[in-house]
């Protein structure tokens, strides 16, 4: 028989402290002394631990709604309704504390994500949407396709050059800023600055146009190997050029000259060309192709079965 509880207790919390992605599990800990407040609600099958929806609520004065983190059920209790039942009693929680609406963010390319799929679908939430796609691609096939990007640049080398973000000077990133400040061109989640942080010296690259920065592609390279593209940009009278893709060509050899073979994109939804360009260039190639999808579920029309 399944039987849910909500844990008040770290004794009561402490069989399925494992039953997330380890980046939540410090969400885990009864009772929290976060800025949010964690909900978890556990599942037990013949009072074996077989389950955890956990998320949150977020305190007085906090922007986000209620949010769904993860919902996990061990292997040897899937398929016989405790994800389903887990979600309904979150939910039912979740309006308990007030809440009027849940969000969820979950990733697709995973077996089970259907099984998820199934079970918003199931329990009444809107339909997903997506908004991140995240591909990591072979290097050694994208070659093999031969794409335009990848060939010969041609370009004024009177005006504009190509270097290594390394090689940019303290004074070209003030007046980078500075020329942002005065015309609010460089969207916001790909300023140079805020991924700057650990970047990838090998790959990241710039377009200098009459010594000014004007585009940019700044990597990461990854624990299993991976360059990461973080971020790239390039000047919006600049994108119809292309200038990025001289960017992406001048990490690929650069990728190649140090023997790396596997690349990743991650690509906001919102930036529809390079979503357009990673799905023409990158999906074919792609060792896998994920994307992240976002949710809601209107709590105030329902109907919880408890
Ligand atoms: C997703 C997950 C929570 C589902 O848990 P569950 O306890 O198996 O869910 P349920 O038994 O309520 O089944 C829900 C639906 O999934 C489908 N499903 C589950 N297991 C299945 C299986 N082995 N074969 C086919 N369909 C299956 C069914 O469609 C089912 O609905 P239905 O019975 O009405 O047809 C579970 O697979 C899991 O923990 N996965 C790993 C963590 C994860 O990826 N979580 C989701 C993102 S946070």
């Amino acid at each position: 028989m399944i039987a849910t509880q909500v844990p008040t207790t770290a004794a009561e919390a402490a069989d399925f402290t494992g039953m997330t992605f380890p980046h939540y599990k410090h969400l885990t800990a009864v009772p929290s002394h976060l800025d949010i407040t964690p909900l978890l609600v556990t599942a037990t099958v013949d009072d074996v631990p077989a389950g955890l929806a956990l998320g949150a609520i977020p305190k007085p004065g906090y922007q986000a709604p209620p949010t769904l983190f993860s919902l996990y059920t061990a292997p040897a209790f899937r398929h016989q309704g405790v994800g389903t039942r887990l979600m309904e009693v979150f939910h039912h929680e979740v309006a308990a504390r007030g809440g009027e609406l849940i969000r969820t963010i979950y990733m697709t390319g995973k077996d089970v994500s259907a099984h998820f799929e199934r079970i918003l679908e199931k329990t009444g939430w809107e339909k997903p949407q997506p908004r991140m796609a995240a591909i990591k691609a072979d290097l050694r096939q994208i070659r093999a396709m031969n794409p335009p990007w990848l060939q010969e640049r041609r370009f004024d080398a009177s005006r504009f050059s190509i270097v290594p973000w390394r090689e940019i000077t303290d004074a070209q990133k003030d007046a980078l800023r500075r020329s942002h400040e005065a015309d609010r061109w460089i969207a916001e989640d790909l300023a140079p600055w805020k991924h700057e942080a650990n970047y990838d010296p090998v790959t990241s690259c710039a377009v200098l146009r009459d010594g000014a920065l004007v585009s940019w592609v700044i990597n990461h390279r990854l624990a299993d190997g991976t360059t990461r593209f973080t971020c790239s940009f390039a000047h919006p009278r600049l994108q119809r050029y292309g200038v990025v893709m001289w960017l992406y060509k001048e990490a690929v050899d650069q990728m190649e000259k140090h023997n790396r073979r596997f690349g990743m994109w991650t690509v906001p939804l919102h930036h529809p060309a390079m979503h357009a360009f990673a799905t023409r260039w990158m999906k074919p190639c792609a060792v896998y192709f994920r994307e992240t999808m976002g949710c809601e579920k209107i709590l105030t029309s329902d109907r919880i079965p408890v």
